[in-house]
């Protein structure tokens, strides 16, 4: 997520700052901000809600840190709504830091610090790692450091300057990246490569937990005991464009590898003692048994999340759900109110139709619960109750890592509900939240074999329209694949329930048509493989994904993309993931824009 840039040398720190975070400022961020040692080794900070140029303003008003190290950053807010008081740096009194990422255990370690007395300015977690940081200190800042990272859970990349220790940088990092640029007589900080290359080509890859330590003498790093380590000096030959995507050919295909870490980000703060616990999102089991219907309202990929949770709320919890698209709700005087929960599914939380959408059911007297990305939008800010997905900033056009978070918060909300209305004991939610447990490490290792979605993919190229077919589970998620595909390639495509073929659309089927069957429900299987096999006959080109275990006769798929065995419920999450590649692919392969695909936006606040 978002930026950081460090910086110690001779040049104006300030303006090194400001030019670094605006090379990073491809990953998104609602606010920026920095702290500079002055000349009279004091430390200043400068901070604001918004834009880049809002802080350059700000400075150019009330007066520009000058000086020669300090630290910067672009925030993403997970903790606290985009403002200038929890815009970073965050001070703990003498060490001030620069954080990306999230500190999972922010509040058992506020309340233990509440407890000593230490009070707190802002709402993120950041602050608390400050405060943490300072009530170590110990006049060793390397082993101060490396006593309070014990402490911290979750994801952080640090910036971290202590006021007595002038003009010297200290960075850590775990899960968050981390690089330290080598110049001639300077050094640096930054998320990434681009933030520096201005200046050198030369970094240190920084690796979970190391500590590196920037002064006017060059670079020092230090294993998480603390011994000086010797590491490879590496030199950037990439192409600025390309490192701005971490190395990847496109945003989406950054954003899908980035699944496996959304779901961790996501999932983790959410889960006690193996359970549950959306508590701090205002859901406790006494809410959730008081609703007799849901409804779940958004757009596009947000509305296929919907449908996921559809599904899946009614298996487990046995309460009714309608999905419905926010610009239908909007307009069709549902039949919704008070004892109804309506829940808005929105990346941006900006859309205008979920937003309206929103409004009526507030209007009717029903209780609104958003699942939403970006932190203090307007989703966020008016919903009644409120659970982000903390996937970070999605660049990309077409939604894949915001959509895996959502069906993740749309298990764990099922699962919560399932458990309080009594439909599952603790046994059973406990079983179902290890399997989401176990999700991103699935993800990872599939991600490592996409040579097959690639060359499906190649076969698609040519082809004027195709379909996605599915049962239950696999249905909504053919959804999400028929979108992903005809947004970015252009192809048309259309999913369809494969019980539904038979009564009108398997008329469409002529010889060479591809169609893409999801078949992972085992308790659906056989009635799925007999849909296919009703188009194979009719001479389409059967691209199948299933278990990897299910060996296709020849009467029933042309291809196959296998998938490890798991539990039903949680096989869409895998699933999704050759759906996303094979678009992705298809779409690379077609020479589209991939990440900006002709006549759509990122965020639709329009009508
Ligand atoms: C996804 O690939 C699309 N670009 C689009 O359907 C999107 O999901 C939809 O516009 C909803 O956006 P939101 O999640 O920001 O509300
Ligand atoms: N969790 C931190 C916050 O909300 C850091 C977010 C980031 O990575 O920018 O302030």
């Amino acid at each position: 997520m978002c930026g950081i840039v460090g910086y110690v040398g001779k040049r104006d720190c300030t303006d090194v700052l400001i030019n670094g975070l605006s090379k990073l400022e491809y990953r998104g961020y609602d606010s920026a901000g920095i702290a500079v040692f002055n000349k009279n080794q004091k430390i200043e900070v400068a901070k604001s809600k918004g834009r880049l140029q809002n802080l350059v303003d700000k400075m150019n008003a009330d007066g520009k840190p000058m000086g020669n190290a300090g630290i910067g950053h672009t925030r993403w807010a997970t903790h606290g709504e985009p403002s200038d008081v929890n815009s970073h740096p965050h001070s703990g009194g003498r060490v001030t830091i620069v954080h990306n990422g999230i500190i999972e255990n922010y509040k058992e370690i506020k309340d233990y610090l509440t407890d000593k007395g230490v009070s707190f300015a802002s709402d993120t977690d950041t602050e608390v790692a400050a405060k943490l940081l300072d009530y170590n200190y110990n006049g060793s800042p390397i082993k101060t450091i490396m006593d309070t990272i014990r402490s911290l859970e979750g994801s952080y990349a640090l910036g971290i300057i202590f006021a007595d220790h002038p003009n010297v940088v200290y960075a850590v990092r775990k899960e968050s990246p981390l690089i330290v640029g080598v110049g001639e007589g300077e050094s640096f900080i930054a998320s990434d490569v681009p933030a520096v290359l201005e200046y050198t080509k030369d970094y240190y890859l920084l690796e979970h937990e190391e500590i590196a330590v920037l002064d006017n003498n060059g670079v020092k790093i230090f294993d998480s005991f603390g011994r000086p380590i010797q590491k490879e000096l590496k030199t950037a030959d990439w192409d600025v464009e390309a490192i701005g995507k971490g190395g990847y050919e496109h945003f989406m295909l950054k954003e899908i590898h980035e699944q496996p870490t959304a779901i961790r980000n996501t999932i983790k703060p959410r889960i006690k003692d193996g359970l549950p616990n959306l508590e701090e999102c205002g859901i406790t089991p006494q809410v959730l048994r008081e609703f007799r219907q849901i409804f779940i309202v958004a757009c596009g990929t947000a509305m296929h999340a919907g449908m996921m949770g559809k599904y899946v709320v009614e298996k487990l919890a046995g309460v009714p759900v309608i999905v419905d698209i926010a610009s239908e709700f909007r307009y069709r005087d549902p039949i919704v109110g008070e004892g109804d929960l309506v829940i808005i599914i929105s990346q941006s939380g900006e859309t205008a139709d979920s937003k309206a959408a929103m409004h009526l059911a507030k209007e009717k007297g029903a209780k609104t619960l958003a699942i939403v990305n970006a932190m203090g939008s307007s989703i966020a800010r008016e919903a009644d109750m409120l659970i982000y997905t903390h996937a970070g900033p999605e660049i990309a056009v077409a939604s894949t890592k915001a959509y895996m978070v959502q069906i993740a918060v749309m298990y764990l909300f099922a699962f919560e509900m399932a458990l309080a209305v009594g439909k599952i004991d603790e046994n059973e939610c406990r079983r179902l939240v290890s399997l989401l447990e176990k999700t991103p490490d699935m993800i990872e290792n599939l991600l490592e074999h996409k040579e097959t979605t690639q060359y499906i993919a190649a076969t698609l190229i040519n082809a004027d329209s195709l379909l996605y077919i599915g049962r239950g589970l696999d249905y909504a998620l053919s959804m999400e694949g028929s979108l992903k595909l005809k947004e970015i390639s252009y192809i048309h495509s259309e999913a369809y329930a494969a019980g539904e073929l038979k009564h009108g659309t398997i008329s469409l089927i002529n010889e060479g048509m591809p169609v893409i069957a999801v078949a992972t429900q085992q308790a659906l299987f056989d009635k799925t493989i007999s849909n296919i096999q009703e188009v194979k006959s009719r001479g389409a080109k059967v691209i199948l994904v299933c278990r990897d275990s299910y060996q296709p006769e020849q009467n029933t798929a042309d291809m196959k993309f296998g998938l490890p065995d798991f539990d039903d419920m949680l096989m869409p999450m895998l699933a999704v993931v050759p759906l996303q590649l094979i678009a992705y692919y298809t779409s690379v392969h077609r020479g589209n824009d991939v990440d900006k695909p002709r006549n759509l936006a990122k965020s639709v606040t329009v009508e």
